[in-house]
């Protein structure tokens, strides 16, 4: 059907579109549309894919909680899927223990800022209430979220609602200033983070996604970089919030990104894979620290003032189960890491398409970010443009501005991320007059 307007996309200028592929099943890594068309899902559905679609041990997972309870609630009550999905979260990630289950992403975030800034609260500093934040940062889409992760370009419009935030520079290794040196800009980073913790002691947290700034554009910190400022953090008593929504659960090659940073964050929150893709569902883990300080008598109204209606849903929570038992039995993360190689070995052929201005790659995530000479002739995005070259290569793509992104399910094959990558060059070098 054409102009579909009465169905509002995300971020999207409808204008644009006068019609949408329809997707009517997937099949493994490939989602198909209602002509039969085949595309590769390069994005895992907004980077949340990890087996391909209709896996059937996730379907039979959501099929048999269905049967025996659809939904009840965290208030006043409990479920065994939520009780043992709380359990397996805290045995895999240091340090942690207790968590909040939530619907998406965003309102995990949400609830990791209201848990830091209420940590401090019931502790009695009620003025320790400023949020430290990384320029280039992303977590959500929702108040909260946008003021953590505030870009201008998505969320200008939105500014004189949002609370303001600090805002420190981020290391990269691409588009430095002339005649400085990638350590150099990391270590005046860190220098800046140093500077302002050690002289304001109104700081409650410093939140940044964990690993890799990812809906940023593919930024990946120098080594170390992360347990830098988690020590700051320690140093001068500002929680340490780690976002891993996208990059845990397999995405830069690790089941937890902290731990393999070697970092001690306060509070940590999971989203995306957690369900492999297949229902919405959140958590936001807080060390015993953090929890201890919400407890007290009723009338110290020191518990936590959070709640969604979906919080712990059975269905979900079986689903992330059975989700995380494949983890495991398939040893996903020890293939990811050598699928990751692939990635790596390939890198050299995009710089060598000429509207590639770099490439960036960890485990299964590479950003390749075009040179984009031409905005006047090119007054359609980026996005759109790279989708419809990208379609009729058999290939699914969502850009973010320049940046092409590859994000694919994790258990993908080593002969479908080789067509992913065949995909992308013809893709690139099929929309590259439009760019020069
Ligand atoms: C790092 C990070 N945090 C939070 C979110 C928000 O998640 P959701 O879209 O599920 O609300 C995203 C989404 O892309 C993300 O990449």
């Amino acid at each position: 059907m054409k102009n579909q307007n009465y169905l509002w996309h995300p971020n999207t200028q409808m204008s644009e579109w006068n019609e949408f592929p329809k997707i009517v099943r997937g099949d493994g890594m490939w989602l198909i549309d209602e002509d039969g068309n085949r595309l590769l899902d390069g994005v895992a559905s907004m980077w949340c894919n990890v087996w391909g679609h209709s896996k059937s041990e996730l379907i039979n997972a959501i099929i048999k909680q269905t049967k025996k309870l659809q939904h009840s609630p965290l208030f006043n009550l409990t479920n065994e899927p939520s009780e043992l999905l709380a359990k397996k979260l805290l045995k895999i990630s240091p340090n942690m223990a207790q968590v909040f289950f939530s619907d998406n992403g965003s309102t995990a975030m949400e609830i990791a800022i209201k848990i830091a800034l209420q940590y401090w609260n019931n502790l009695g500093f009620n003025n320790k209430n400023k949020i430290a934040t990384l320029e280039n940062g992303y977590h959500g889409d929702t108040f909260g979220a946008m003021s953590i992760g505030y870009v201008p370009e998505f969320f200008s419009k939105f500014r004189s609602k949002l609370f303001s935030t600090l805002q420190f520079k981020v290391p990269r290794s691409y588009n430095l200033p002339k005649n400085v040196i990638e350590k150099e800009f990391e270590n005046d980073c860190i220098k800046k983070i140093e500077s302002k913790l050690s002289n304001d002691n109104t700081i409650a947290a410093f939140v940044m996604e964990s690993g890799a700034q990812v809906a940023g554009g593919v930024n990946i910190y120098p080594k170390n970089f992360q347990k830098r400022v988690n020590s700051i953090c320690k140093k001068y008593n500002v929680l340490f919030v780690l976002d891993e929504i996208a990059t845990g659960f397999g995405r830069l090659g690790s089941m937890i990104e902290y731990k393999k940073q070697n970092c001690n964050p306060d509070i940590v929150s999971f989203g995306k894979m957690l369900t492999g893709g297949y229902l919405t569902f959140a958590a936001t883990l807080t060390t015993k620290k953090i929890s201890n300080s919400f407890l007290g008598e009723f009338y110290e109204s020191k518990h936590l003032f959070h709640g969604h209606t979906y919080t712990g849903n059975p269905i979900a929570a079986s689903l992330a189960l059975e989700n995380l038992k494949l983890y495991d039995k398939t040893k996903l993360i020890q293939k990811i890491q050598k699928k990751s190689k692939i990635l790596e070995n390939r890198a050299n052929e995009f710089y060598e398409l000429d509207v590639v201005g770099d490439v960036r790659h960890k485990g299964m995530l590479m950003g390749i970010e075009l040179i984009n000479n031409n905005s006047a002739k090119t007054r359609k995005s980026i996005n759109k443009i790279v989708f419809e070259e990208g379609k009729k290569h058999n290939i699914f793509f969502r850009t973010l501005g320049n940046v092409v992104m590859l994000v694919p399910p994790l258990a993908i094959s080593n002969t479908e991320i080789n067509l992913l990558i065949d995909g992308t060059i013809k893709t690139i070098n099929g929309i590259s007059k439009m760019l020069k």
